[in-house]
Order: structure tokens, then C-alpha cells, then sequence
């Protein structure tokens, strides 16, 4: 994608309501953009890292047996009078009505729909279990919308349904999702830890909120710090094995970890001390056990083994991908910019030719075009030997800049270094590489940064009128940054 084609537009200046880092960030970088109060577009730089971050959670529910479908954002009040909970949800519902006076929401969650299509469609104890999920948009509306996409009134949520002919297979369910959560936000480049929680107006018995420390996160959790070197559960997980899961599960389980409303001073004070975290954070996801909540009053039934009639249990499941790509930049950030993880970044590679016109660009462009995706990295080392061109694959936790003339002279330093070290004499030629390459001093300098490394305002300003610009102070900044990588 050419960046003088692409829509960005960012802003010079950190907005004002802006409170917290991400917000800012991704006001300024383009991601998002603000049209009510608590409700945002998705500009496409945003759009692409909310699809990225939709599709490592989609890959993850359907490798736990999740089932996707899709139900719309308009509700029929009734269905809500049916577990009684229209009148219970309370002003954050918006309530709408059609041209024919019939009363509406949009939906806030979806429970009692889901439950609505379970039943009209499985009779049988032999058809569960079942776990259905979507990911659609929610509506909220929040007292106070704040700190942009993470608390805003419309948002993005993958909601999972699960259900079961009784509570032992319910919470094989409800572990299969733990699971699932904690590869989830792994992937995503961070660590979330399970802590009890609050079942609030969803109901029920069993609770866990996801939660990534943040210095900004919103409420305050306090956890043992084993936590934060525990294993991610490993891709081949059986999720057909419930002691399997149950033993990822109970080690999860087995340290302090709360949030303030379920906090206990006293079981906290039995954790060493040296052991105690109470740090801010954000919650991310959230499941709940709920039993027969809603499948009793909406007569959710299925014939068991013995032929008898009994109300499914069942459970849900949240993750705010939304919330999520604010969590992530708050979590990975530096004075520079947001540090994305490999997963969402919202390119790979950003390339800047300093010298238009030599053809260089445009080959580069080709070959990363035509690579698969997962052979782009190769396309690059590739191009590594074409004169003039000087691409360097840096690790996933270095920022990567070069250019031909800054690798040259570094380079050639160290490689006379290593010649003399070798005996070869400090006036010796040096071998190999660029110095070999004599030509290469009159190439086009191409520049390369690692997208990942994106700090979304500035540099991409310089970018997006690639081939007009030279050197400018902001590259600097990132140039020498670059010097750690040789
Ligand atoms: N106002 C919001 N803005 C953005 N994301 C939200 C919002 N409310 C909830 N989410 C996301 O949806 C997930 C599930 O929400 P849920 O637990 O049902 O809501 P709540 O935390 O309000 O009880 C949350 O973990 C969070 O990631
Ligand atoms: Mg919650």
C-alpha cells in the first residue's frame, strides 16, 4: 500500500480530551475518530488493527469448538420481558421504537437472542454441547463515555454462548473458554491474568474478568506476581480433555488474584510479601457460569437420558476487541510512539525511498506483493543483496532502521575492527558486504523501518510524501535507535 494513497489523517497536536496515552495515540495516528459522545469511526489504519486483533480471536474460538454466527444489533423488547430483564438493565439500554410503535433496543448483550435461537433449534441432550459466539457490535450507554475506544458507548464485542445438559459438562465449558481467553491474549502480545470476579447484571455464580496490568487501567487488581511468568497454554491443547483443562485451569486459579470489588484484604496479607502486586488494570475479557439464569424463564429445554425435560445451563463469554486495541497500545507504548505487537501491527515493514526515480522502490514493492504472506520476511533478506538496497530483519523486539549509507560506514568500521583483530591488519580491504559492493555508495539509499515499530504520527507524515523527503530531525531520533542493532 502506498502511503500518498492511503487515507491518514493525523493530527499534529494531541487533542485535548484526550486523557490517556492510547486515546491520544490513536486520535493522532488516524485510527479512530470521534462522532459522538462514547462512539467513534474506525479510520482504516484503526480498522486494520481492530481486524487483525477479531482474527486471532476467532482463530482461538473456533480451535476451543466455538461456533460463529452473526445476530443483529436490533432487539425485540419482548425478548428481554421474557427473562424480565428489560425492565432490570436500566438506562445504559437504548431503548428504540419503530414506525409500527414496536418497542426496540439495541442490543447491550445477547443472552436472552441466543437463547431465543437455541431453543427453536435443539431438543436433544445429544446435540450439546454447544458453544455459539459473534462478534458484533454493542451498545451501552455509559454514564460517562471516556478514554476512547476503551469505555465508549457503541463497541465491538465477541460474546460466546455455551451450553450444557448439566453443571459438571457446563464447567468443562466454561474451562475450554479459560483456555481459549489465555491463548488469546497471549498472542496478542499480552498477559492476562484470570481474576475472580463480580457477576453483576449478567447474574450467576462463577466469574473470571481478564485483566492486563496498565498503569492506567481503570480499576485496581491485586494479584500474586507468579502470574506474570506463567506458560501460555501450548496450541495443541485438548479441548476434548477436561482434566486437561481443568489442571491449566486450577494453576490459573491457584494464586491471589482479585479485583477491587472481590478484593480480601486478609487472604492478600497471606501472600508473601515480596509476592504482592496491587498494580491498575484493564479489564479485557469476562466470563460467566450463569446455570439455568435464562434458559429457566425463556424455557430453554432439552430431553436429557431418561427422556426428562430439563432447562440447559449455560454460560457467556466477552472480549471487547475494541477496548482491546486501546489495552494493547497502553500496555506497549514509548515516548516515541505505540510499539505494536507482531500480531496487530498494522503493517510490517514501512518503506521510504530517499532517492526517487532508480526503479528500487518499485521492485521491492513488487516481490513483497507477490510473497505470501508469511514469505515476506524472505522477500526482504532477499533483496538484501540487490545493489543500492539495504534492508536489515530485525528481531520482533528491535526497532529497525537503516539506510545504505549509515549501514556502510558502520559496518565497514566493524568489519575493519574485525580484520584487524584477526591480524589482517587495520588497513586490510575488509571482506564482504557493503564494502565489497563499491557501487553500492552511488545507489539510491533506501530506507527501512520496521512497521511494527510505528509511531503512527510524525514518521508517517514523512512517509506518506516517501521520495520528496531527506533526512529530517525525527529520523534521527530512529537512526540512532538503529545503532543498537548492528
Ligand atoms: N463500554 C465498553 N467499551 C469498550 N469495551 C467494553 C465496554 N464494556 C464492555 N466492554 C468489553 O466487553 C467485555 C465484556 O463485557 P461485560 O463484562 O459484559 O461488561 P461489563 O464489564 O460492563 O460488565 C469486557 O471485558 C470489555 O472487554
Ligand atoms: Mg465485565
Amino acid at each position: 500500500m502506498r502511503l500518498s494513497r492511503f487515507f491518514l489523517p493525523i493530527l499534529r497536536e494531541a487533542p485535548k480530551e484526550a486523557e490517556i496515552v492510547s486515546h491520544r495515540l490513536m486520535l493522532r495516528a488516524g485510527m479512530i475518530r470521534q462522532e459522538a459522545a462514547g462512539i467513534y469511526a474506525w479510520l482504516p489504519l484503526g480498522l486494520r488493527v481492530l481486524n487483525k486483533i477479531c482474527d486471532v480471536v476467532r482463530e482461538e474460538q473456533n480451535r476451543a469448538g466455538a461456533i460463529e454466527l452473526l445476530m443483529p444489533t436490533i432487539q425485540l423488547a419482548d425478548l428481554w420481558r421474557e427473562s424480565g430483564r428489560y425492565d432490570a438493565y436500566g438506562k445504559e439500554m437504548l431503548r428504540i421504537k419503530d414506525r409500527h410503535e414496536r418497542e426496540m433496543l439495541f442490543g447491550p448483550t445477547n443472552e436472552e437472542m441466543i437463547t431465543e435461537i437455541f431453543r427453536a433449534g435443539v431438543r436433544s441432550y445429544k446435540d450439546l454441547p454447544k458453544n455459539l459466539y459473534h462478534i458484533q457490535w454493542k451498545f451501552r450507554d455509559e454514564v460517562r463515555p471516556r478514554f476512547g475506544v476503551m469505555r465508549s458507548r457503541e463497541f465491538l464485542m465477541k460474546d460466546a454462548y455455551s451450553f450444557d445438559l448439566d453443571a459438571d459438562s457446563a464447567r468443562v465449558s466454561y474451562n475450554r473458554m479459560v483456555v481459549a481467553y489465555l491463548r488469546t491474549f497471549a498472542r496478542l502480545g499480552m498477559k492476562a491474568i484470570p481474576m475472580r470476579a463480580d457477576t453483576g447484571p449478567i447474574g450467576g455464580d462463577l466469574s473470571h474478568e481478564f485483566i492486563i496490568l496498565a498503569k492506567t487501567g481503570e480499576s485496581a487488581v491485586f494479584c500474586h506476581k507468579d502470574f506474570l511468568d506463567f506458560e501460555t497454554p501450548a496450541e495443541d491443547v485438548d479441548f476434548q480433555d477436561p482434566a486437561a483443562l481443568q489442571a491449566i485451569v486450577d494453576k490459573w486459579t491457584s494464586l491471589y488474584a482479585a479485583t477491587e470489588e472481590m478484593h480480601d484484604e486478609a487472604a492478600f496479607a497471606a501472600v508473601p510479601e515480596e509476592a504482592r502486586v496491587s498494580a491498575r488494570g484493564i479489564e479485557v475479557g469476562h466470563i460467566f457460569y450463569f446455570g439455568t439464569k435464562y434458559s429457566e424463564p425463556m424455557k430453554a429445554v432439552v430431553a436429557g437420558p431418561d427422556g426428562a425435560m430439563a432447562p440447559v445451563h449455560m454460560g457467556s463469554y466477552g472480549i471487547g476487541p475494541s477496548r482491546l486495541a486501546a489495552a494493547i497500545i497502553e500496555a506497549s507504548h514509548d515516548e516515541a510512539g505505540i510499539i505494536w505487537p507482531d500480531a496487530v501491527a498494522p503493517f510490517r515493514v514501512g518503506l521510504v525511498n530517499l532517492r526517487p526515480g532508480r526503479g528500487l522502490r518499485r521492485r521491492l514493492r513488487r516481490s513483497l506483493r507477490q510473497a505470501p504472506d508469511r514469505r515476506r520476511r524472505c522477500a526482504l533478506r532477499r533483496h538484501r543483496r540487490a545493489p543500492g538496497l539495504e534492508i536489515r530483519h530485525h528481531g520482533p523486539d528491535r526497532p529497525a532502521v537503516a539506510s545504505c549509507r549509515r549501514a556502510q560506514g558502520t559496518e565497514g568500521r566493524r568489519r575493519r575492527a574485525q580484520a584487524a583483530r584477526r591480524g589482517r591488519g587495520p588497513d586490510a580491504e575488509p571482506r564482504g558486504g557493503f564494502e565489497r559492493d563499491r557501487g553500492l555508495r552511488r545507489q539510491a539509499p533506501l530506507f527501512l523501518r520496521h512497521a511494527r515499530r510505528q509511531p503512527g504520527i510524525r514518521d508517517f507524515l514523512e512517509a506518506s510524501s516517501a521520495g520528496t523527503t531527506s533526512w529530517r530531525p525525527a529520523r534521527r531520533r530512529e537512526h540512532d535507535g538503529s545503532r543498537a542493532c548492528y
